[in-house]
């Protein structure tokens, strides 16, 4: 069978490797895909975008494509797997109206307070002095969210009166956001170690991907701007197992019945990202969509057929499966290009992707491409993640950060410390 992975990041690489090789599958299609999944064997790109849809329906029917699997959220929110059930093609992900607990962070918080499960405190609010009433009443510092799809940069957390204001009218005024920032979600601030957690749903079964965290500032410390990611991690030691019963029993489970319950039913990869407070685990966000980078080191240490997976997701069996995992820790360290998560150049050529890598190590592409000689250069922010097993975490980073060495690019940057909290754990 022929599969279509829709995306062009480092998470696309890492599911289409992992899909590429079960041994029902005899090509994975990426559109767009990037010079990693260009070069990677059992694999090709095609020049279609990831939210064309028309498009990448006339892709998945040109090539009799079995199953199509959709990386990014943009796609899904603008209803890709409604499109492709219409048209009689197998597209793994929630509807656009189930992606809304993505596109939408009053609906998710609307959503949660429905069903009981824990998040922070809220309001949503689509005026200035509406909104500072709630700022007063909610106390500081303050989180201010923009409702919609804001590629990560729509979440910001005010100390200060002023800036609160300040940011406020910026979101509300449509010119920081757009249409997402036209409604406002504001959140009680909450303090704890947070972690990703994602499992593969189907209705009300599930399976638990393994535990991850990911370090989205962009500096080492946890400082600095957020970015998409700078690196990530799996597991994640922090959700031992008194969490993870927890982030199950009071998170996972009552989310995938309240959609149910709500004329929801999800199927897809569904991501909570959790804090863990004092008082538990409350969710920050969902997503509905698999994590970069967390993606990375999870398809390292899958060791099951995600085909399978997915296939049993599809027709409501998941609960017969059990997945293998490598029981190492696999880190992934981000290779930025310079400026980011502000401006930055493209084109520079990538050295050292031909190095010897040993079978426990794996470079992941996401912005990069090939140019008209076919050299790899970079064509994005976060270029590459260089990802490793290890048997402890600090033998993981140990690892990455031999080899990550053996890569580069002008201005090339990643954080030195990827991994700290889990080896300060171990
Ligand atoms: P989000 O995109 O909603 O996950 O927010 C991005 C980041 O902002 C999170 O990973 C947290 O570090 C931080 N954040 C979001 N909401 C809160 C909150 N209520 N309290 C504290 N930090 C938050
Ligand atoms: N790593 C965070 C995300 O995928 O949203």
């Amino acid at each position: 069978m022929k599969l279509l992975v829709v995306g062009g990041g480092g998470r696309e690489h890492a599911l289409a490797w992992k899909l590429a090789q079960s041994e029902k599958v005899s090509e994975v299609i990426v559109a767009p895909g990037n010079a990693g999944t260009a070069r990677e064997p059992g694999m090709r790109n095609a020049g279609v975008g990831a939210e064309d849809i028309d498009g990448l329906i006339e892709l998945a029917r040109s090539e009799s494509v079995g199953l199509t699997v959709v990386g990014p959220e943009a796609p899904l929110a603008a209803g890709i797997v409604d499109r492709f059930e219409a048209a009689g093609l197998k597209c793994f992900g929630p509807s656009a109206d189930a992606a809304r607990l993505e596109s939408s962070k009053a609906f998710a918080k609307e959503f949660m307070s429905r069903h009981d499960i824990p998040t922070a405190a809220f309001g949503v609010v689509d005026n200035v002095e509406e909104g500072m009433e709630m700022i007063h009443g909610i106390g500081l510092p303050v989180v201010l969210k923009a409702d919609g799809l804001a590629a990560g940069k729509g979440v910001v957390i005010c100390e200060e009166e002023a800036d609160a204001r300040a940011t406020l009218e910026d979101m509300l005024s449509g010119e920081a956001f757009g249409q997402a920032g036209r409604r406002v979600v504001i959140e009680e601030f909450l303090i704890g170690e947070e972690a990703s957690f994602i499992v593969v749903a189907s209705g009300t079964q599930y399976l638990s991907m393994a535990s991850s965290q990911d370090h989205k500032r962009r500096d080492d410390g946890d400082r600095g701007p957020n970015t998409g990611g700078m690196g990530a991690y799996s597991p994640a030691p922090v959700v031992d197992e008194t969490v993870y019963r927890k982030i199950i029993g009071d998170i996972i489970e009552p989310t995938l019945s309240g959609l149910a319950d709500d004329d929801l039913p999800f199927t897809g990869f569904l991501y909570a990202g959790v804090i863990l407070t004092a008082t538990g685990p409350k969710v920050l966000e969902f997503n509905v969509r698999f994590g970069d980078p967390e993606t990375q080191p999870i398809m390292l240490r899958l060791k099951s057929d995600l085909v399978e997976i997915i296939e049993h997701a599809l027709e409501g069996t998941l609960d017969d499966l059990s997945p293998e995992w490598d029981e190492r820790t696999a880190l992934a360290v981000v290779m930025a290009a310079g400026g980011y998560p502000g401006r930055y150049d493209k084109g520079h050529p990538i050295t050292g992707l031909e190095s010897a890598f040993p079978e426990d190590v794996k470079v992941f592409h996401a912005g990069t491409s090939l140019d008209e000689h076919g050299q790899v250069v970079t064509s994005g922010g976060r270029v590459l993640a260089l990802c490793a097993l290890g048997e402890t975490p600090k033998k993981a980073q140990a690892r990455a950060y031999q080899w990550i060495a053996q890569i580069g690019f002008e201005d090339a940057f990643y954080r030195s410390d990827i991994g700290f909290r889990a080896i300060g754990r171990s």
